[in-house]
């Protein structure tokens, strides 16, 4: 038992400190939600590289992030089971994540529902195989979330993956570490776990490549076998750049619902630019578009423009082009662009109520024909 906190010795850069914020965002809107189904039993919660729990300061890792979002949610009758996996390698940092799930424990009350497994001394792939994959199977309806956030490229099969999204709910949030990827590449050693990692053999063409070219194809070839190879219906990446403005990782999200990747777009727009690191949206390397307190307008006006250009869609129409195909929120497009379109005279609203303020888009079965 622990009556102190636990923290590694890992410093908490700003980088990473942005990327648990984004994934305490998310999960503090996804498990309300989640929790208000009734057509499963149970909601399976997935961290396959979950470290310490603590870094060096005390600040959370992404256990105990989840953990606590778990905890905000307010419990009802007959709440369903919310079962937490966590993959941790090493004996010692599994150590430390125990005694500071204790920690919590002896701070909150967890109630029952929670269940709480720390697979130790296992890789991700293992505890997949031993225990994970078979509590998949038992509750195929469960809505999953996997956090896959490793250290380097290895241990993270697309294998995996591909299970993970074949099921009807599940979203996961992968860290892809661009910087070691792109360095150790072409090392010979390497080729089976790159091979693993892709889940094809076409990594290779990363050879004869260089600078831009050679990362836009990395970061490419992941995205299309995460919708090819796992079958996400919604795959974005966003990129993270440290000070010096190299890249240093891309997060993916992949997901089969329309909510799940409509709350991860939220959360990413929650983070702040920094001095320490800028993030932007990377799944369309020519439409990079930074997150900034006040969204770019104008990139989204030419995007929407460009999508729609002399065609008539209904505002239901726009908004599905915004939050499927685009770094945008549903709450950027109307006041923020449609109405500057049409006192532009660049669309034209068909049939407007008579009582229509101008530069409304209220009904989302309105027609809109852009110019
Ligand atoms: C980047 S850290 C995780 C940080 C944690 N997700 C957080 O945000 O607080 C990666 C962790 O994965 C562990 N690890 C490395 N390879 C692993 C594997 N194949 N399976 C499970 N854990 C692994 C490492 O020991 C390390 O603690």
């Amino acid at each position: 038992m622990s009556d102190a906190l636990t923290a590694a010795s890992w410093p908490l850069e700003p980088h990473t400190a942005a990327k648990l914020k984004i994934l305490g965002a998310y999960l503090r809107a996804w498990f309300p939600i989640i929790a208000q189904g009734s057509s499963f039993d149970r909601i399976i919660y997935i961290d396959g590289f979950a470290g310490p729990g603590r870094y060096k300061k005390g600040e959370d890792g992404s256990p105990i992030i989840a953990l606590k979002a778990a905890l905000g949610v307010p419990p009802r009758e007959n709440q369903i089971p919310l079962e937490f996996h966590f993959v941790e390698r090493k004996r010692r940092v599994s150590a430390t994540l125990k005694a500071n799930i204790e920690y919590l424990k002896q701070h909150r009350k967890i109630p029952p529902h929670i269940e709480i497994h720390v697979h130790e001394r296992q890789t991700f792939a293992e505890a997949y195989e031993q225990h994970i994959r078979g509590r998949l199977l038992a509750h195929a309806r469960a809505p999953a979330f996997a956090l896959v956030d490793p250290f380097g490229w290895t241990g993270m099969p697309m294998q995996i993956l591909s299970e993970l999204m074949e099921r009807p709910s599940t979203e996961i949030l992968v860290n892809f570490m661009f910087e070691e990827i792109n360095r150790f590449i072409k090392h010979l050693q390497q080729e089976q776990n790159f091979d693993s990692l892709y889940g094809c053999p076409e990594w290779r063409r990363a050879f004869d490549l260089s600078g831009f070219d050679r990362k836009r194809f990395i970061h490419d070839l992941y995205g299309e076998q995460l919708r090819n190879a796992a079958g996400a219906r919604y795959v974005r990446s966003f990129e993270m750049r440290n000070s010096r403005n190299a890249t240093d990782y891309f997060l993916y999200f992949a997901s089969n619902n329309i909510l799940g990747l409509a709350k991860m777009k939220e959360a990413m727009w929650k983070i702040a630019p920094s001095g320490d690191f800028t993030f932007s949206d990377a799944t369309n390397f020519d439409q990079c578009v930074l997150f900034e307190p006040e969204p770019n307008r104008q990139m989204l006006r030419h995007l929407i423009a460009e999508r729609f250009a002399k065609q008539r869609a209904t505002v239901q129409q726009v908004e599905n082009f915004v939050v499927e195909e685009t770094p945008f929120l549903a709450t950027h497009y109307k006041k923020q662009v449609l109405k500057e379109m049409e006192a532009d005279q660049a669309l034209r609203y068909l049939d407007p109520p008579t009582n229509r303020p101008r530069g409304t888009f209220a009904s989302k079965s309105a027609v809109l024909e852009f110019l």
